[in-house]
């Protein structure tokens, strides 16, 4: 009798703890969206605000917490249910051998003396069950959060150290593009086709293109983030991915369309990623990105902290902060995503400046919105549809009848 309870109970334990876990995932699932939305919407507040959509988003809020709460709801119902067949269940066994033990005490076979013994031993043994029964809960919470930090822990990470990869301490900058094709997820269509060419050592080449073309994804393939499927890319004639990855991002900078600052004061934001530099080293690359004068404008000069993401700055200041971040790091080569947003003349003429003097020597890469800023590039690549269709100087570009003649007219740029 005893037997087939604990069976049951069991079965019973193992059926419904299956269905709560099923339920605590997917509380997990949604609650995590509920968080992630609500983040979003509050980094981009002012969005909201400009698009007067609070009340859609609040809407949006309460429709998501309302979903988490419901399954919470139901996953209580389940456990209440559980619970209470719990304590049935065991009432019900303690009661039959607590009947069977007063039957054998009535009928002689049990003395008083092992009566006791047996109620006190059933005790013993009800105790660490019943408590067992009650942690499952917590535990069952634990497995799947367990669960969900161990499918973060496995993703692979990148491998800086890989003892087997060349180091790189000096490099020319010498970039040559094989035949390279590339695509995000290999059932969509691929993004960069064929895409084949020469940098020499301090060259400036700019990519120009329409939007989604790939300009992008292309420099992305030089610091790694992501790997050909075809081709290859070498780098002073060593195959990019055999050189140790950590060698290869020290020796590049990247000024991004998007600067984002750390929620930190302007000198951490220019020295990061450089250790141990002297003050005098920061102001002197504040002064050539053309950032020191609107700096020293600050109450607390190079110690005002910038905001979240750098909001207290105006773009054309992020950026020459980031020019600085460049300036101070000093690599051989460079990535410059031009902002896609313009500036107002003042600010852009000392964007121009700050990026002419950080340029200066190094194999750079210019993905440009503006085509005036290309003119003294000594190469443009034209991209269209994920290929390259054109690649010359403003000069011989502009003289064939081409995508890059075309996008000039567009631009009003002078021919
Ligand atoms: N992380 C990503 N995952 C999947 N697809 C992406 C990703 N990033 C870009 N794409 C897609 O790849 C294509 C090329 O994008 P990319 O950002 O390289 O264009 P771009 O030429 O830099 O455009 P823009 O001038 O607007 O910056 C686009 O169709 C884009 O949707
Ligand atoms: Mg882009």
């Amino acid at each position: 009798m005893i037997f087939i309870l604990l069976t049951l109970f069991t079965l019973v334990t193992l059926r419904k703890s299956r269905e709560i876990v099923k339920m605590q995932r997917r509380l997990n699932q949604v609650y995590e969206y509920a968080f992630g939305e609500m983040y979003d919407t509050v980094l981009n507040v002012d969005t909201v605000k400009a698009n007067v959509n609070e009340r859609l988003s609040t809407a949006q809020y309460k429709t998501h917490f309302q979903k988490g709460f419901n399954i919470f709801v139901k996953q209580q119902n389940i456990w209440k249910f559980f619970q209470t067949w719990q304590n049935r269940v065991s009432s019900f066994g303690f009661i039959i051998i607590f009947g069977a033990a007063l039957f054998m005490l009535r009928e002689g076979s049990l003395s008083i003396g092992e009566f006791v013994m047996v109620i006190g031993y059933m005790s013993m043994i009800y105790r660490p069950f019943w408590n067992l029964t009650h942690n499952i809960r917590t535990l069952q919470r634990g497995t799947t959060a367990i669960e969900r930090a161990a499918k973060l822990l496995d993703q692979s990470t990148e491998a800086y150290d890989d003892p087997r990869a060349e180091r790189l301490k000096e490099t020319k900058g010498h970039f040559v593009f094989k035949n390279v094709c590339f695509a995000y997820k290999k059932d969509k269509g691929p993004v960069l086709t064929d895409i084949s060419f020469e940098v020499n050592p301090g060259e400036v080449v700019a990519l120009v293109g329409e939007s989604g073309v790939g300009k992008s994804t292309l420099v992305s393939l030089l610091s790694r983030y992501y790997a050909p499927i075809s081709g290859e890319i070498f780098l002073d004639g060593i195959r990019l991915n055999n050189i140790s990855l950590k060698d290869l991002r020290k020796n590049i900078a990247v000024v991004p369309q998007e600067v984002m600052l750390f929620n930190d004061t302007i000198k951490n934001n220019i020295k990061y990623g450089k250790v141990g530099v002297a003050d005098e080293e920061i102001f002197r690359a504040a002064q050539a990105a053309n950032a020191h004068e609107f700096i020293e404008k600050f109450s607390k000069k190079y110690d005002q902290i910038v905001g979240e993401r750098g909001i207290k700055l105006s773009t054309g200041q992020k950026q020459r902060v980031a020019i600085a971040r460049a300036l101070l790091r000093d690599p051989k080569i460079l990535i410059l995503d031009e902002a896609t947003s313009a500036l107002d003349s003042q600010s852009e003429k000392l964007v121009q400046e700050a990026l002419a003097r950080l340029i200066k020597g190094k194999t750079t890469f210019i993905i440009a919105h503006r085509l005036s800023t290309v003119r003294h590039a000594d190469k443009i690549i034209v991209m269209d549809k994920g290929r390259i269709v054109q690649t010359g100087t403003h000069e011989e570009l502009i003289r064939q009848d081409g995508l890059y003649k075309h996008l000039c007219s567009l631009q009003h740029v002078y021919l």
